[in-house]
């Protein structure tokens, strides 16, 4: 299998830039997620690498083959879509089967490649089944075995599970994820839910308006946004314009501190954030660093305690592991202290 390479892709709807300067390449077998929030281009991204869209200028390379000359039909991708698109007419078989029919595999080895990727995606003996007689979850696997049965180069999903309940959701997407490590097909999976594309991504592509805002692991992603967008989208929730002094860090003239050994001898205002499982809270006293707010609402998050304070009509989010009780009410005054040394510029 070749590397994806995608450069310079720009597409125009009329007047309408959909896709900006998109530079991406994706490595051979890499869970790539491309994620935005809706009408950002994700969509038409993955139909302009699966040939279903003409992207206005730039290039798609496969390898050493520039895909401008590669028809969709011979691009040899599987696709997963929002909406399945499962043929009403053919039984679960014959719907895994269907590509295969199209590229003249005779029927005994294509029932059986059908039913040993049935197997492979937890349907095994529903392959006589019609697919009107299967649950929201098994048409899932039906549409993901479908895209696997070409054996494809690549494996492009397009939301293909945000019309599932939560849990359901989560079971099939770690079901992908070590379907796809298990046959290590290069996969570009379209979400706009982040943790999502936390848990299953090798590597996270952020859009915004049609334009890259950062390409990394989803570690990257998360602990070092590279802008103000993947901050926020990310669920950064504390970035502030800080004032660097030299000797500490202010904001709205109020010191928070020492700055930290990755800011030593920084000066002048600069955007910060730091993640609220930076966050210190605790009672005010005189004289100690760091902001008084207001809680404003605490939520159990199973495994966490989520506050949130209102600090003179900024919002900051504070996490902590929920081993006791929360220790702040709604209504409660805090110290908000920042741990300097997990804080991070944002360039602007
Ligand atoms: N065929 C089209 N004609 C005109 N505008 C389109 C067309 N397809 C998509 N768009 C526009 O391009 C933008 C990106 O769309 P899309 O890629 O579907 O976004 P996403 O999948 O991220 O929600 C949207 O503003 C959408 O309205
Ligand atoms: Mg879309």
């Amino acid at each position: 299998m070749a590397t994806l390479s995608l450069s310079n892709v720009q597409k125009q709807f009329g007047s309408f830039q959909a896709l900006r300067d998109v530079n991406l390449e994706i490595g051979s077998g890499e869970f790539i997620c491309l994620l935005g929030g809706s009408g950002c281009g994700k969509t038409t991204l993955l139909r302009i690498i699966a040939g279903l869209e003409d992207a206005t200028s730039g290039s798609l390379r496969l390898g050493d083959d520039n895909l401008a000359d590669v028809p969709c039909h011979k691009r040899n991708v599987g696709m997963v879509f929002q909406s399945l698109a499962l043929f009403p007419h053919l039984n679960v078989a014959q719907n895994v089967a269907y590509g295969l029919d199209i590229r003249g595999v005779d029927k005994a080895e294509r029932l059986k490649k059908a039913g040993a990727l049935l197997e492979t995606v937890g349907l095994g003996g529903l392959g006589e089944r019609p697919v009107s007689a299967l649950s929201g979850g098994q048409r899932q696997r039906v549409a993901i075995a479908r895209a696997l049965a070409i054996q494809p180069v690549l494996f492009l999903m397009d939301e293909p599970f945000s019309a599932l309940d939560a849990g359901l959701r989560e079971h099939l997407q770690i079901e992908v994820k070590k379907l796809q490590r298990k046959l290590g097909v290069t996969t570009i999976f379209v979400t706009h839910d982040q943790n999502e594309a936390m848990s299953i991504a090798d590597r996270i592509v952020i859009l915004n308006e049609g334009r890259i805002e950062q390409a990394g692991t989803p570690t990257e992603v998360y602990a070092r946004p590279a802008t103000p967008f993947v901050a926020d989208f990310m669920g950064t929730n504390n970035v502030f314009e800080a004032q660097f002094t030299g000797h500490d860090v202010q904001l709205d003239g109020r010191s928070l501190g020492a700055p930290g050994a990755s800011f030593k001898g920084l000066f002048g205002r600069h955007q910060v954030a730091v993640r609220p499982e930076y966050l210190r809270l605790s009672r005010p006293s005189e004289g100690d660093a760091g902001l008084v707010g207001t809680v404003e609402f605490v939520r159990l998050l199973g495994a966490s305690i989520e506050t949130e304070l209102n600090v003179d009509g900024r919002t900051f989010v504070h996490t902590r592991i929920s081993d006791s009780p929360p220790e702040f009410q709604v209504g409660d005054k805090a110290l908000v202290q920042f741990d300097m040394d997990h804080a991070w510029m944002i360039p602007s």
